[in-house]
């Protein structure tokens, strides 16, 4: 039999069903709280809500795992690529290498946006943020791709999926092209998704470059360490647009918004801001580590800290050592690397942090390898999002392929003014 949770409320006992899910997580099935009780829960930033059941990411935080489709991230990273890990992502399992080389074929017919989204870019000033182009030229690309999508049938799906990744990519470098006033640069069909990004970004129309291999894997392990977090706030809000049966493009974009903010995927940012700030003013690491603590200005350790992580993110521990890797083969000494590192030595065995479990997380060290391959500061968010990506996609289709699509719709407890009158505008003082 089922387990129950059993809530007493005004004298009166109630009983709740417990799901139980597959790594024995468990929750408790409110959604007769209101009916039965004429209660509804408060959970200001749902730290304890659970908004949904899902296949696609699991997350153990005080033990520092994270899992895709069942798939430990240490193996995806070292075996697999972005493209075999987003296909994982959206379709639930790895993919044969017949269905891998049709991904990759998708991917490859779908890389140019149309020819009129090009003068779009031109509309934008030099100084838009690149997360604010991306956000509104993927809604763009899905007016030029107005078919019907059909979350259920894998074949249909697998094409969309491909049109979004890969028009994303696109889009990313040609904003960065027109943001320094150099020609866009065409994809080409004979590199991979990672490689091929790199030269939209870097190469010139008339002048072919060659990335090297051991900076596209670095780049394309970034990605597949991005791919998808359960249920963070930008996949929260594709999930939420979403259940309003809007569109997969229009849902992609809000999710390209909420990444956008310093305490998400706008960290990366933050975090080489605030190292810059600390090496330039030569401010003792001791002293900074003391403001944080104080609160000074809002100020925090940025790229530490993490809702669910109450241990060492995993994609961090990675990361770190990818920056190793990254700087060594470009010949790159950057003074942030090491700062980074003693940052963290200090702040792990201070007191504040550890009481309170704050960690590197993913964003500690990214900011330090991109900014080595050449990436501009003010695009690192924008690469967050090329990699987040397949796991949008992946948590839009499961909400439309559910038992039943539900809209999202919370509730609150109103503590505004009560009933009052209208008063005519010439009474009012
Ligand atoms: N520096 C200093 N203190 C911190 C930090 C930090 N980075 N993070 C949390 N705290 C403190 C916070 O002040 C609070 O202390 P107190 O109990 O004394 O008031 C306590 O730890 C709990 O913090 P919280 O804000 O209630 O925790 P949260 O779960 O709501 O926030 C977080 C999680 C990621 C927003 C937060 O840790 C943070 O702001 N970190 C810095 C921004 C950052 O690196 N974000 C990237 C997250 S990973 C990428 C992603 O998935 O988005």
């Amino acid at each position: 039999m089922s387990e129950k949770a059993t809530l007493t409320y005004s004298g009166k006992s109630y009983e709740f069903p417990v799901q139980v899910g597959s790594e024995n997580e468990l929750g408790m099935d409110i959604s007769q709280l209101r009916a039965q009780t004429g209660l509804i829960t408060l959970d200001e930033g749902y730290a304890n809500t659970g908004s949904c059941d899902s296949k696609i990411t699991y997350i153990d935080g005080e033990r520092g795992i994270l899992r895709y489709r069942g798939y430990t991230i240490e193996e995806l990273v070292e075996y697999s690529s972005f493209t075999e890990t987003a296909y994982l992502l959206i379709f639930g399992e790895l993919p044969t290498p017949i269905q891998l080389q049709e991904f990759h074929e998708l991917l490859t017919r779908h890389q140019f946006i149309h020819e009129n989204m090009r003068h779009h870019f031109q509309g934008f000033p030099a100084s838009a943020p690149p997360m604010a182009i991306l956000s509104a030229m993927i809604n763009t690309a899905g007016c030029f791709q107005p078919e019907l999508v059909q979350p259920a049938d894998e074949s249909s799906f697998m094409e969309t999926a491909a049109i979004l990744m890969s028009k994303v990519r696109t889009i990313a470098a040609a904003s960065y092209k027109t943001s320094i006033g150099e020609p866009i640069v065409y994809p080409r069909f004979d590199l991979n998704y990672t490689a091929n990004f790199l030269h939209m970004m870097f190469c010139m129309p008339n002048k072919t470059c060659h990335p090297e291999p051991e900076i596209v894997r670095a780049l394309d392990q970034i990605f597949i360490l991005h791919a998808d977090h359960e249920q963070n706030c930008s996949t929260s809000t594709v999930r939420m647009v979403g259940s309003s049966q809007a569109n997969l493009y229009a849902s992609a974009a809000a999710g390209i918004c909420a990444l956008w903010g310093p305490l998400h995927g706008g960290a990366n940012v933050a975090v080489i801001k605030m190292l810059e700030r600390i090496h330039e003013d030569g401010q003792p690491l001791d002293q900074f580590i003391e403001g944080v603590k104080r609160h000074d200005a809002g100020v925090r350790l940025m790229g530490f800290g993490h809702r669910v992580y109450k241990n060492y993110d995993p994609r961090a521990k990675f990361i770190k050592k990818t920056c190793h890797t990254v700087l060594n083969k470009l010949g790159i000494h950057d003074p942030l690397l090491e700062l980074a590192v003693k940052l963290e030595e200090v702040a792990v065995k201070d007191p504040y942090f550890v009481e309170r479990k704050l960690y590197p997380n993913v964003d500690f060290y990214s900011g330090i390898i991109l900014r080595a391959i050449g990436i501009p500061v003010d695009m690192f968010t924008v690469m967050f999002a090329i990699g987040r990506m397949p796991g949008w996609i992946a948590n839009w289709r499961e909400v439309h392929t559910g038992s039943q699509l539900k809209i999202y719709r919370p509730r609150q407890i109103y503590s505004g003014s009560l009933l009052r009158s209208y008063e005519a505008i010439e009474k009012r003082k």
